[in-house]
């Protein structure tokens, strides 16, 4: 097992899609038109998907079994809403110390895949402070604070060019979609700018004061890493936060895990719904 923490520049990718999409297409030979992320306490989604074939993070080669709590670690393809998708269940973290070009294969094997749309979701802090636990935010774009890249290195100009544009990282067309099939389900839908940190520790208050004054509504560990080799390899991206808790300092009371996953579990369901109408809807 290679050490997950090893650096994998851009140019060393194709080689390791190439054996990735290997072992997915002896499975199946499933086309997905969208890619989907599921963050803590989102994996119900997976419950929903048509004739499923899952593979275990343990069965691709290089990718550790996910080991953040409340992740599972499974790739999943099958129909969702009639649709083809692939999903992930569970992700890599940086905080447990993998490798930014290890944090974006998935994404870039949902490209290879076929999938030219990706949705990536997961929890956060909230930042604005009218955001109650449960508050599901349209990301309309971020601030990536990691101090990581997954692009470092020699590039590979097969899958993306050195410099990738972000000014539509978060994608408008996407966007309004989102909106639509939160209007559908009759949920509602903030939106804002997600703020990506390392972790693994919660914000201090003076962190939290800091992120929302630099302009972030909802704060977490994840997701701009993903968002940023998508982009690169020209997939159109969108997402959501499920704020499960307000930032560290605004309510007095210490953040916990076990609040974070049943937040999740209770919000889980209604941006399961969301999802599920925006991938039934995006042929239409
Ligand atoms: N901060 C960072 N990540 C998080 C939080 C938070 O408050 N809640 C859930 N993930």
């Amino acid at each position: 097992m290679p050490d997950p923490a090893t650096p994998i520049p851009p140019i060393d990718q194709p080689a390791r899609l190439d054996a990735l999409e290997a072992v997915v297409r002896a499975r199946t030979d499933l086309v997905p038109e969208v890619g989907i992320v599921l963050g803590s306490g989102l994996g119900g989604l997976a419950d929903d998907l048509e004739d499923p074939v899952a593979v275990p993070f343990a069965e691709l080669p290089g990718w550790p079994a996910a080991t953040a709590p409340g992740h599972v670690g499974r790739l999943l393809l099958g129909r969702l809403g009639g649709r083809p998708v692939a999903m992930l269940q569970g992700r890599f973290h940086l905080y447990e110390g993998n490798a930014p070009g290890l944090v974006v294969q998935p994404v870039l094997l949902f490209g290879r895949l076929g999938a030219r749309v990706v949705v990536l979701t997961n929890a956060a802090g909230g930042l604005d402070p009218s955001f109650r636990p449960g508050t599901l935010m349209v990301i309309r774009d971020h601030l990536n604070l990691t101090g990581q890249n997954p692009l470092l290195g020699p590039n590979a100009e097969a899958i993306g060019e050195r410099f990738p544009d972000m000014t539509d990282a978060w994608s408008a067309r996407l966007r309004e979609r989102l909106h639509a099939a939160g209007a559908a389900e009759g949920i509602a839908l903030a939106e804002g700018i997600y703020v990506g940190l390392l972790g693994p520790n919660y914000e201090t208050p003076a962190e939290v004061r800091l992120y929302a004054s630099l302009g972030g509504h909802a704060v977490g560990m994840s997701t701009v890493m993903e968002c940023i080799a998508a982009r690169w390899a020209g997939l159109e991206v969108c997402g959501f936060s499920l704020v499960t808790n307000a930032g560290a300092g605004y309510t007095g009371e210490p953040l916990s895990h076990e609040e974070v996953l049943a937040a999740g579990a209770e919000a889980g369901p209604r941006l399961a719904r969301v999802i599920r109408r925006f991938v039934a809807d995006l042929g239409a």
